[in-house]
């Protein structure tokens, strides 16, 4: 088997090496997969600097999540996955960007065949973290307003799906006119792009409405001028930071909004829910990818070998959507 190996802490694009592996144990609790697609994620760099909550041990496997299809099972597993076609919960337990890839049962949900295998290998952390923003923290009722940062990134996208399936409408804010057309595409109510007077651009564009939740991928002070405009009580939820900054709120709308500041980590998540809530929303998410509702933009794909253009595609500001690896199947 293929496998891409971080073999030092730092940027993958000059730490990883391909490597032959010699055939995979799998334990008894393991399966072994033929990957089908797996992309490349913004964590995959985090665990490669060592910057994410789970540390890389090097040499290391790398990839976060993607679809495969069970060739192997350990014997303690239940014998109905031989052969199904699942999707890796992206716990990184395990290394996706390799053709074949051993991991522990609970870590993979079943999934239909006839699906998109790159719509299939972005599903678990992405959607799964937008699910869980929309529905654990704010009681959201048609017509009520959220607002998020990146608002063009895959999070957003999954983001503002959801929340229009529900009835709320979404505020996004980018960082440039191209990122705002992106958002808007997506189906976006509000977009905005960010700056110095991002407080008032958002309270005229809202109308004297307020919102009910701000989701951050940004940190620094782009969540703080949203946060300007929530309720009274209402929720910032962080869940990653673009800019390496916390997220920055305003005193004022802190202390006097009495407002609450979460943070999310769909880790977390993956490791307590219980197995049938993990695998209702994977299957409510799957329907949606099958109906064609839930897309997320696909820039490139590359097999393993040309891993190091499909870095620099994911590094170049003319991506326009994820770049991801695609294995052949054809002989598996
Ligand atoms: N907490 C969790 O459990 C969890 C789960 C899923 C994802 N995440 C995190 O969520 C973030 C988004 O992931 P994704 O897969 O949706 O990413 P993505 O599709 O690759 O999009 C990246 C986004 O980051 C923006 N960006 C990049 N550098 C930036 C900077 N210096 N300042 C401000 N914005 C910047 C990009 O804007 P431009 O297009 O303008 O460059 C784009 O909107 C990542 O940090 C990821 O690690 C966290």
């Amino acid at each position: 088997m293929s496998q891409l190996v971080l073999t030092g802490i730092g940027d993958y694009a000059q730490n990883v090496r391909l490597e032959q592996q010699p055939e995979l144990t799998v334990g008894p609790d393991d399966v072994l997969l033929q990957m089908e697609a797996a992309p490349i994620n913004p964590v995959d760099n985090l665990f490669s600097n060592g910057w994410y909550a789970v540390q890389p041990q090097v040499p290391s496997f790398i990839g976060s999540e993607g679809v495969g299809r069970v060739r192997t099972i350990g014997a303690a597993v239940d014998p109905t996955l031989a052969g199904r076609r699942v999707v890796i919960l992206g716990s990184y337990e395990q290394g996706a960007w390799a053709d074949q890839v051993v991991v522990p049962a609970r870590n993979v949900v079943a999934v239909p065949e006839g699906i998109d295998a790159t719509q299939l290998s972005m599903l678990t952390i992405n959607p799964i973290t937008a699910h869980l923003m929309l529905t654990r923290y704010v009681d959201l009722k048609p017509g009520d307003w959220i607002a998020q940062t990146l608002g063009n990134s895959a999070v957003a996208r999954s983001v503002i799906t959801l929340a229009r399936i529900a009835g709320v409408r979404t505020l996004s804010v980018v960082r440039s006119e191209k990122a705002a057309e992106e958002a808007r595409a997506a189906g976006g109510d509000l977009v905005l792009v960010d700056g110095d007077d991002l407080a008032e651009r958002t309270a005229s564009a809202l109308a004297g409405q307020r919102l009910r939740l701000v989701l951050d991928g940004a940190g620094g002070s782009t969540a703080g001028a949203l946060a300007t405009g929530l309720e009274p009580g209402g929720t910032v939820v962080s869940y990653s930071s673009a800019t390496g900054e916390p997220p920055v709120l305003p005193l004022g709308s802190l202390v006097y909004g009495e407002l609450s500041l979460r943070g999310l980590w769909v880790v977390n998540w993956f490791h307590t829910a219980p197995r049938a809530e993990i695998e209702k929303v994977v299957a409510d998410l799957v329907d949606l990818v099958a109906g064609g509702e839930l897309v997320v933009p696909v820039d490139s794909t590359y097999p393993l070998h040309r891993y190091a253009e499909a870095f620099a595609r994911n590094a170049s500001p003319e991506r326009t959507g994820k770049v991801l690896f695609t294995f052949d199947t054809t002989g598996a």
